[in-house]
């Protein structure tokens, strides 16, 4: 995705208001996919509309789905209809499948064709023709797939000679990535026998719940932390119904908002609060913050077993925190917007073990040291750690989201806070993930 407009934000006297976010953009992503894998039609309803899930999208397309889409009753987000002839009518795709600037759409849409009798080549935007994909070739290779990237199989553009029957693996993530793990999952349902991802540190696990839901028993297996998750090959998926939750990183920013303005009170609705994702909200309570949690309905989890929750957030007085490698993995989209609470908080944060916060759309350590810099915050790297000294108050400058969504929205939350103005450049970039970010940005201002 590359944006050219600047966006403007003026400091806010109070936040008040009631969000509907918009629907969770990693479920929303595997909702689409596992429909296409299923015979029959699903409907997917709160899905998420920002680019990245219309990357997904298209790619079912280009495979034989038929993907209608229409704006749900609010306008917020987007209902899907898909109809599909299942994994075995699927057809290749006659050009490149575009993945834009989503990573989860080319790691998991590989998973998907390399168990199929077809070559597809996955691509994207220049932001996604940096981050890596050996990740992925190394253990679908070792399924019995072709792959290939570009500068030694590291990078997009990639090709997927796809083999069917695949083998079953048993594979160990080299970096925490629910990512890889979901291709390598969904590979997995290709495959002859069984295939097992191990992670030493536990990822996000909507892929898991998702095919359970749809029929596919998913074994898991948890010990100090680590994880075993394994699929035996050839169990059909189902199509089933879904409802999408509200996306707990969208959240992320209004709950930093919130937490950090000092005369604010914001109420977010439906927000998912999987116990794989909900890192952002216990590590801003462990901070200090005022988050109240209200289960939404009397089981309080949606029809696929996803937790979900109104959160409402008040003033609070930060202090800082100390953030390991294992937060990091389970935070690791809201990392940046944790910085900036760092930088409202009292004492010294520090964040340890942040290397794979480089492999996102942009460099996010390099991407968030500058922006905070520039709006006057004392931000440190060194290697792969961040170290941030709180109690500054900020103030408005020209930040540069690089393109990079979770940067945009970054600043421009800052700049509610900061004096002065406070411009960000690229801003477009958010509506990746979150397509009304900076109306629901002035609707916030009482
Ligand atoms: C995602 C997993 C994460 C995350 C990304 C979405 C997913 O990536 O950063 O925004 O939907 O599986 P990794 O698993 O590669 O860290």
């Amino acid at each position: 995705m590359i944006s050219t407009d600047v966006a403007t934000v003026r400091p806010a006297a109070r936040l008040r208001g009631e969000l509907r976010l918009p629907g969770d953009k990693s479920i929303s992503h595997r909702a689409l996919i596992l429909a296409t894998l299923a015979a029959g039609e699903c409907r997917v309803t709160g899905a998420g509309d920002g680019a990245d899930v219309r990357s997904t999208a298209g790619a079912m397309r280009a495979l034989g789905a038929t993907v209608e889409v229409r704006p749900d009753d609010d306008g917020r987000n987007v209902v899907y209809r898909i109809v599909s002839p299942g994994a075995d009518g699927l057809v290749q795709p006659v050009g490149i499948l575009d993945c834009g600037n989503s990573g989860t759409s080319l790691r998991l849409i590989a998973g998907v064709v390399a168990g199929l009798p077809m070559t597809t080549v996955l691509d994207g935007d220049a932001s996604l023709r940096r981050r890596p994909v050996a990740r992925i070739i190394e253990p679908l290779r070792r399924m019995g797939a072709v792959l290939h990237g570009r500068r030694d199989d590291s990078l997009p553009p990639l090709t997927v000679v796809g083999h069917t029957p695949l083998q079953g693996t048993d594979h160990t993530t080299q970096v925490p990535s629910a990512q890889v793990k979901s291709a390598v999952l969904l590979a997995g349902l290709r495959a002859e026998g069984r295939t097992v991802v191990r992670e030493r540190v536990a990822t996000r696990d909507h892929t898991e719940r998702m095919l359970r839901a749809r029929g596919v028993p998913v074994e898991r297996v948890e010990d100090d932390g680590a994880v075993a998750v394994a699929v035996e090959g050839g169990t059909a998926v189902q199509a089933i119904d879904q409802h999408v939750p509200a996306d707990v990183s969208a959240a992320a920013f209004w709950l930093v908002a919130g937490a950090t303005h000092h005369d604010a009170e914001l109420i977010l609705r439906d927000v998912g609060v999987n116990p794989t994702r909900r890192a952002v909200v216990d590590v801003l309570r462990a901070m200090g913050a005022e988050i109240e949690e209200r289960p939404t309905d009397p089981t309080a989890t949606d029809d696929v077993g996803e937790p979900i929750a109104d959160l409402v957030v008040r003033s609070s007085s930060l202090r800082a925190i100390d953030l390991g490698p294992a937060e990091v993995a389970a935070a690791i989209d809201e990392i940046p917007v944790l910085c900036l609470a760092a930088t409202q908080a009292t004492g010294t944060t520090t964040i340890r073990g942040a290397g794979e916060l480089r492999n996102k759309e942009s460099d996010r350590i390099a991407g968030i040291a500058a922006g905070l810099r520039a709006l006057g915050a004392d931000v440190t790297v060194e290697g792969d750690d961040l170290t941030i000294r709180g109690g500054t108050a900020l103030r408005g400058a020209t930040t540069d989201s690089v393109d990079d969504h979770r940067l945009a929205m970054t600043f421009a939350i800052a700049g509610l806070m900061a004096s002065g103005i406070t411009m960000i450049e690229r801003s477009g970039s958010a509506s990746v993930s979150y397509p009304g970010f900076f109306a629901d940005l002035e609707g916030v201002r009482a």
